[in-house]
């Protein structure tokens, strides 16, 4: 049965291209997420702990530049781990506007933060922030919106995609302001290792879009014919992560037919890793004004500020 239209058009275009390439964002069903949840707390992805202990530590400060009664809008929220730093140090937050593609996760994080902060506007938006934003109005009691994305989720853009995002920015939050979690540049051993953890937790995340293209594109994968790769691309500064297929195989998505040779592989991600200059470089390509950098000791992870004009 097909579930998912869009997913199934994209894979079939996937799978016509010379290099098979899909979009990330359909790692994100609810198996998909709760593994990444999992991959969050692993002892190499170092990413998520490192933008904790930034906020933990720096949350007062970064509070301060939101300043009183602000709207606070959250990209890609998942599990709220993150934005509660903020919340809790925030002068008068008029709402919170969570916003994430997989609605079950959301909605089930949301009710867990409004048993928390009963007096605060949450609202909720299931939504795919690469395209559309679908925010609601301004409220007239708030000050100005602020736009948090942590994670460096920015990362698993291409740069055409991540200049879109800023332009996005510049449209929806005039006189406002971005938050930006970004993964730094450093020793590749570090990166590689984030994305071949020891227990299999990401090969599990990556593999779970074949099931999920099995369950909701009307395709028939076979899990045990494809491994997980992921290997850091210099050049290009990202670590890339594929599924290699083991044999050369057919698959069947609809009725269309495609064969993947042996060793050919579908490219699911890039994580693109950033000097804090180029990222500013890039925002900057779109307006917005850099300002304060918070980061670790190491300088592994930064949570940029941005300024947009009127
Ligand atoms: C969500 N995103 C920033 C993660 C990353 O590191 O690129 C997704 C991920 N893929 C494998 N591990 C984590």
């Amino acid at each position: 049965m097909i579930k998912n239209t869009e997913f199934q058009r994209d894979l079939i275009s996937a799978l016509s291209q010379a290099q098979k390439h899909i979009s990330p964002k359909y790692f994100y069903d609810a198996k998909g997420s709760a593994l990444f949840d999992q991959i969050c707390d692993l002892p190499e992805y170092y990413p998520t702990r490192t933008e904790l202990s930034i906020l933990e530590k720096h949350a007062p400060e970064i509070a301060a530049h939101i300043g009183s009664n602000a709207e606070l809008i959250e990209l890609g929220a998942g599990s709220l781990t993150k934005v509660r730093y903020l919340l809790r140090e925030m002068k008068s937050p008029i709402s919170f506007l969570p916003m994430d593609i997989s609605g079950e996760h959301l909605n089930a994080a949301v009710a867990e933060l409004k048993r928390e902060y009963p007096a605060l506007d949450v609202q909720p938006i299931v939504a795919d922030y690469t395209k559309d934003w679908l925010l609601p109005k301004l409220s007239p009691q708030a000050k100005r919106r602020i736009a948090f994305f942590p994670g460096s989720t920015i990362g698993n853009f291409s740069p055409v995609e991540a200049q879109a995002f800023f332009a996005n920015c510049v449209q929806h939050l005039p006189s406002g302001a971005l938050l930006l979690g970004v993964d730094l540049l450093k020793e590749p051993r570090v990166i590689h290792q984030a994305y071949n953890d020891a227990q299999g937790v990401t090969a599990a995340f990556n593999l779970n879009l074949l099931t999920r293209a099995n369950d909701e594109a009307n395709a028939d994968f076979k899990l045990d014919q494809f491994s997980h790769w992921a290997f850091y691309n210099a050049p290009l500064k990202r670590i890339e992560m594929h599924l290699v297929s083991l044999k050369k195989q057919e698959i069947t998505i609809a009725d269309q037919s495609f064969v993947m040779d042996e060793g050919e592989t579908l490219h699911t991600e890039n994580s693109h890793k950033f000097s804090i200059d180029g990222i500013q470089q890039l925002a900057a390509s779109q307006g917005l004004q850099a300002g304060p950098v918070w980061t670790d000791a190491q300088k592994w992870f930064g949570l940029l500020w941005f300024n947009i004009p009127a």
